[in-house]
């Protein structure tokens, strides 16, 4: 493997030349200092200009891009891009709270996912949101049957499984046929001609999505074939299909990977639609990485430096106050992401495994990371902005850490540390025995 660049991916992240890392101009050391560690700092210019690429690259084209909200569902991070237009993929009730609670427009979400129970169809059908993509024939059944009891009709797109090979890591691949999202190619048809003979429902598009953290064009376009040729079988059983929504999975640059730019995919995906004839039709996306993975680091500090024997196969461990309950990706996928200090250092570097404070060996946030590094730094782990505060826990009972959206020359609290005591507020003791 190549050797990764120093600050992979992040354009607001720089060095400057006292050697002080800075997210937008903020010293991220100072920030730790101000508001404690383990702490999520976010650039929410990185955050609006995600969201600008995707749109310029669809200018003049009848589309939505709806932010996937469950790669960082912060109320800041969703007003940011509700007040830059974008509509929203949700795939709870909760999320549903969250997206209205931040002043987004339900007229603009798309909900997603292969579980809804009946109350969350009722709680989105209350709301208006703008689309449910559902996954099985049961799922059409039940939501028919919430619509009719509702005296409305559920607009439907159908997740379609497209099985193709999207590249990824197992656990973020989707739209093979062993996934068990989706609906398979071959039932579409019968799927579609179902949904539009219930009275409760109406037909509006055809969804997918193959997986996350893709970094090539080809299984889109593979993918978007496979819902053309849907799309072409189904209107030809007499069904009408509005729009394409295409999912979401963009990769982002954790170390050395190189994904396409989005203008580069959009107008790849859009090339193949007109040679297909499919112009006209609204195109939806529902990028989440790609939007908010570069604009965040998670500030940690070093806690206990653990030189091992390393002539005897020991490690080094840097003991830090992040764990995996703050940023569970390592752990849960072996995935690598950058490791900075926050403040160069003249000594000679060391390797070390980077880990945290919980009682497990798959606590880990980095391995053999070479960094010149003393108790008492400050680390920022890079390209945390997905998939990380949304995956915290309280494991070890360990409070969640504070969140920060710099916005200029802004630094903004958007959300406090939780308190232990906030942990077990909602616990209760048994009756003392008698
Ligand atoms: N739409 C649907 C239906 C999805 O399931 C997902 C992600 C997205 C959109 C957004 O995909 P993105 O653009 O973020 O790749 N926790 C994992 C990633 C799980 C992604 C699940 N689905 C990770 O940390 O890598």
């Amino acid at each position: 493997m190549s050797r990764p660049p120093a600050l992979p991916g992040a354009p607001f992240l720089a060095r400057r030349a006292d050697g002080v890392l800075t997210l937008e101009g903020h010293a991220l050391d100072d920030l730790a200092a101000r508001f404690g560690t383990p702490l999520y700092v976010y650039s929410r210019a990185s955050m609006r200009a995600a969201l600008a690429s995707y749109e310029q690259a669809l200018q003049g084209r009848e589309h939505l891009v709806c932010y996937a909200m469950k790669a960082n569902s912060s109320l800041a991070v969703l007003q940011t891009f509700a007040d830059a237009g974008a509509g929203f993929d949700i795939v709870s009730g909760g999320e549903l709270a969250r997206v209205l609670a931040a002043g987004g427009d339900a007229s603009r979400v798309v909900f997603s996912g292969v579980g809804k129970t009946p109350e969350e169809m009722r709680q989105a059908l209350r709301a208006g949101v703008r689309c449910f993509n559902v996954e099985s024939l049961p799922e059409l059944d039940t939501l028919d049957a919430v619509a009719r009891s509702l005296g409305c009709v559920a607009p439907v797109s159908l997740r379609v499984n497209p099985d193709v090979d999207a590249g990824t890591h197992p656990y973020i691949s989707t739209g093979l046929k062993g996934n068990k999202f989706g609906i398979a190619h071959g039932d579409a048809v019968v799927a579609y001609r179902h949904a539009a003979a219930l009275p409760g429902l109406r037909v509006v598009g055809i969804d997918c999505h193959i997986g996350s953290q893709i970094t090539q064009v080809a299984p889109y376009l593979d993918a978007l074939d496979r819902l053309l040729d849907l799309v072409e079988a189904v209107e030809a059983a007499g069904v009408a299909i509005h729009h394409v929504d295409v999912g979401g999975g963009l990769g982002i640059t954790y170390t050395d990977e190189q994904p396409p730019a989005p203008a580069e995919l959009v107008a790849a995906m859009l090339a193949r639609i007109d040679a297909r004839g499919h112009g006209h039709r609204e195109l939806l996306l529902e990028p989440g990485r790609s939007l908010v993975g570069n604009a965040g680091v998670l500030l940690t500090t070093a806690l206990v430096l653990k030189p091992g024997r390393t002539d005897e196969g020991g490690k080094n461990f840097c003991i830090v106050d992040a764990a995996m309950n703050d940023l569970v990706r390592p752990a849960m996928y072996q995935a690598w992401m950058a490791i900075e200090p926050c403040r160069g250092r003249g000594e000679p570097p060391l390797v070390w495994d980077v880990v945290g404070p919980v009682c497990e060996s798959g606590d880990w946030l980095g391995r053999d990371r070479t960094l010149a590094i003393e108790p008492g730094d400050v680390l920022a782990v890079l390209s945390a902005g997905a998939y990380g505060m949304v995956m915290a826990s309280n494991y070890n009972t360990r409070p969640r850490a504070a969140e920060l959206m710099l916005d200029g020359e802004a630094v903004h609290v958007i959300r406090e540390r939780e308190a232990v005591a906030d942990l077990f507020a909602r616990e209760r003791l048994l009756p003392p025995a008698r």
